[in-house]
């Protein structure tokens, strides 16, 4: 069994940015007299922005120590520098071997991933460095995702905190605490962008906007690399999966993608982009093919796009075995081919497949792999153990005093507890409902997840103790119930998809709830529901927990739903029917204190949706940013056929991408902008008021949207360009201002070229998408 409580059969394995979409102001791109991009080349187009991360500077000491290295080593020794092999500890896919110990001392791999630990790391180094002829360091990875011991939420539920300094505070913490272990390098962030709930990954990303993905994503890298690579406390940050992944067909985990290249720009690279402008050290492959051509052998996005568009100088890892899985995909003959076309596309190092360690000798020798591709790659890599001082001190981040010293300080759980409650997200509160007040002197907890401990750290906590150290709602809510109020607890019913029709425990929870003030239904989706290989057709709540909500609701006591899940559920009737959701999210370590927290009014909910929850999955794909199409549903009267509607379920979300509720209320002040238009070098600010009109003082993140009217391609019909996070006392106002500058509005353009286009624009300062909370404002963008 994996840690993610799976087995895969061995048998199983035999992209600028919108091009570019932070196309810098200062460069914007031509546009002729009819509103259209010249037709330009798309390569001559798009503006080569080389990365300059603090550590890619020109470092000639460390280029000579390089350069001496290399000139020393075998084709053989090189190989092992391109090979990541898992120790035996519990990992995501087959061990291809077992021997990775004397791999270790015959100097064939030189990165380990899925060991930790100061002592554990310490050995295999030793192993290494005292084993081998060069005396080369190992690089330890591991899948530091939310958290490393001290678990924040998931990756979803942080960003729907809208709170880059609690997102940042989350990867550093866990740079922290995973650098302390001898962890060198995490394979997060993950930045895919999904509009598809259906896919289990959807959990670990930040949701389904390009633009909150972006500023997501770069908080992460800030947060695990700081400013210095070489201090012991950061790691190196990983994008992945490059690219596309998250527009896997039907949202089948690794299925096909089959999106256009506009799309992929647009959309799918922007994150990446950023993260490579904010100088992330590596980058990881995804298991999909884009255009027909799986990503561990696409020149496209591994060379064109990555390095030759984006100046990126890190190291490309592939995920794990996806360059063996180029041969199912039916890309490759053999695994032979399938090493040569990933090396040769631009994959530096290979991740578990032992591929290169097997093949690629061979393919040098017989030249169909350069010895340049090869000291290429190998250099790279080589920077990076150069850059954490590894050549200096092979063991400096294998401390056994500092690694105690350092996990779970209780600061560290304090911030789990704060960005958790941060991430919680009030979906409905009827006649305040919530916070509870003193008159619910009895409550009733039910649910599979409202005494689990296992759930509340999601999935992708791979060093998490699921056991004993999350606070479960019940702990928590029973600590912070005032006196005199009690809590008792009831699982009443079960996630479990064998369990849908059974009403075993429904008695009991019945039972409780008739003598109780009020309900809280601590529902959702069992932990590894979502996360890698979790796909799901219903977004529904799973086993027989919808049919207990029902009874529940039939008591005519008020019952709160606690949501608790890693992606949009369908959960219309409970919006119909409850007094209270809140959607938590799996919280991590200090759940129970977090949820608690948000009951009790000790906090006031501040998180946003950073995905669309649909009415039914059968909208799936619905997000906020589509297209009008040319017949759209307000053209036509409420109910007229030849419009793009459905016969049977509105087309609007349930809720919508950037909704949340607080305790308390905000008015929004008409837009005021500071000019009508823009020139090419100019700026335009927009402001509106917000007044916190409410009788708690609460944050609000106030988002700006904007549509481009008319393009030489068409145009959604919102994006979001802008946010911010602002906290007010009751009656207090505040003006909120955002900057937009022609490049803001750029896009793939009719010519494939990347950058704006002169001509109207609409935008709007509302507190979620679609909420015109003022009247539109309109201006014009002038050549
Ligand atoms: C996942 C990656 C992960 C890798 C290593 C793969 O199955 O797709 O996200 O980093 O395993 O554990």
């Amino acid at each position: 069994m994996s840690r993610f409580g799976k087995t895969l059969m061995a048998s199983a394995i035999s992209l600028a940015m919108a091009s570019c979409a932070s196309a810098r102001a200062d460069t914007p791109q031509p546009i002729n007299a009819s509103g259209n991009a010249p037709a330009v080349a798309a390569d001559t187009a798009v503006p080569i922005e080389k990365a300059t991360p603090a550590w890619a500077h020109n470092d000639p000491k460390m280029n000579a120590f390089i350069d001496n290295l290399i000139a020393q080593m075998t084709l053989q020794e090189k190989i092992g520098q391109l090979t990541l092999l898992t120790s035996d500890w519990e990992s995501t896919g087959p061990t291809m071997r077992d021997s990775y110990k004397q791999d270790i001392a015959a100097g064939r791999v030189g990165a380990i991933f899925n060991a930790y630990t100061a002592k554990y790391t310490r050995e295999l180094q030793q192993a290494a460095v005292e084993g081998t002829r060069l005396k080369i360091p190992l690089l330890f990875g591991y899948d530091v995702i939310h958290g490393h011991r001290t678990i924040f939420p998931i990756s979803l539920g942080e960003a729907a905190s809208w709170d880059m300094a609690a997102v940042e505070k989350s990867a550093r913490v866990s740079a922290e605490e995973a650098s302390a272990e001898g962890i060198h390098w995490t394979f997060s962030p993950m930045v895919d962008v999904s509009r598809d709930p259906r896919w289990g990954r959807i959990s670990e990303g930040a949701g389904e906007d390009v633009y909150l993905g972006s500023k997501v994503a770069v908080a992460r890298v800030h947060g695990y690399q700081g400013t210095d690579l070489a201090a012991t406390d950061t790691v190196l940050a990983t994008t992945k999966h490059y690219a596309a992944y998250g527009a896997a067909q039907a949202g089948r985990d690794y299925n096909t993608v089959d999106i256009s290249e506009r799309t992929l720009r647009d959309v799918y690279l922007p994150p990446f982009k950023a993260t490579v402008d904010a100088g992330v050290a590596t980058i990881m492959t995804s298991f999909n093919e884009y255009d027909g051509i799986p990503a561990s052998g696409s020149k496209y996005l591994l060379t064109d796009v990555l390095r030759d568009q984006w100046g990126f100088d890190g190291f490309v890892v592939t995920d794990y075995t996806s360059i063996n899985e180029m041969v199912p995909h039916g890309y490759s003959k053999d695994l032979a081919q399938a090493g040569e076309q990933a090396i040769n596309a631009g994959v530096d190092m290979d991740m578990q497949g032992a591929v290169f360690m097997e093949n690629l000798e061979k393919s040098v020798k017989e030249g169909r792999v350069s010895q340049a591709t090869v000291d290429r790659a190998v250099r790279r890599v080589l920077e990076m153990k150069y850059r954490l001082g590894l050549f200096d001190d092979p063991y400096r981040y294998s401390n056994e005093a500092r690694e105690k010293a350092t996990l779970y300080k209780p600061e560290f759980l304090e911030a789990a507890r704060d960005v958790a409650r941060k991430s919680m997200v009030l979906l409905k509160n009827e006649n305040n409902a919530l916070p509870l007040t003193a008159s619910a002197k009895s409550i009733a907890l039910i649910g599979p997840l409202g005494d689990s401990k296992t759930d509340m750290i999601g999935s992708w906590s791979a060093a998490g103790d699921r056991q004993t150290r999350p606070i479960t709602v019940l702990q928590g809510l029973k600590e912070r119930a005032p006196k005199g109020t009690t809590v008792a607890y009831a699982k009443g019913a079960s996630y479990e998809f064998a369990d849908a029709g059974k009403t075993d425990g429904f008695a009991e929870a019945l039972a409780l709830a008739s003598k109780s003030d009020v309900i809280i239904a601590a529902m959702g989706e069992k932990w590894d529901m979502t996360g890698e290989a979790a796909s799901r057709t219903s977004l529904d709540l799973p086993g027989n927990q919808q049919a207990l909500l029902e009874q529940l609701v039939a008591t005519g006591k008020p019952v709160i739903l606690l949501l608790m899940s890693g992606r949009p559920n369908t959960v219309g009737w409970a919006d119909q029917h409850v007094a209270a959701i809140l959607e938590a999210w799996y919280p991590g370590t200090m759940a129970g204190k977090a949820v608690a927290d948000v009951l009790f009014g000790d906090y006031n909910p501040s998180g946003k949706l950073p995905m669309t929850f649909p009415r039914t999955v059968g909208q799936v794909p619905l997000y906020y940013d589509q297209k009008n199409t040319g017949r759209p549903i307000e053209l036509g009267e409420p109910g007229a056929k030849y419009v793009s509607r459905y016969l049977n379920t509105p087309n609007t979300p349930l809720y919508r991408f950037g909704y949340g509720l607080s305790y308390t209320s905000f008015s929004y002040s008409p837009v005021t902008l500071s000019a009508p238009s823009m020139a090419a070098n100019g700026a335009i600010t927009a402001s509106a008021t917000i007044t916190n009109t409410g009788k708690r003082a609460g944050e609000e993140v106030v988002q700006l949207y904007v549509r481009d009217l008319v393009g030489s391609v068409t145009r959604p019909v919102q994006e979001l360009k802008g946010f911010e996070k602002i906290m007010l006392k009751p009656g207090e106002s505040r003006n909120v201002s955002f900057t937009l500058r022609p490049a803001d509005l750029a896009f793939t353009r009719a010519d494939m070229s990347h950058g704006w286009e002169p001509g109207e624009f609409q935008l709007w300062i509302a507190p979620s998408s679609g909420a015109k909370a003022s009247t539109p404002v309109t201006f014009t963008v002038t050549e």
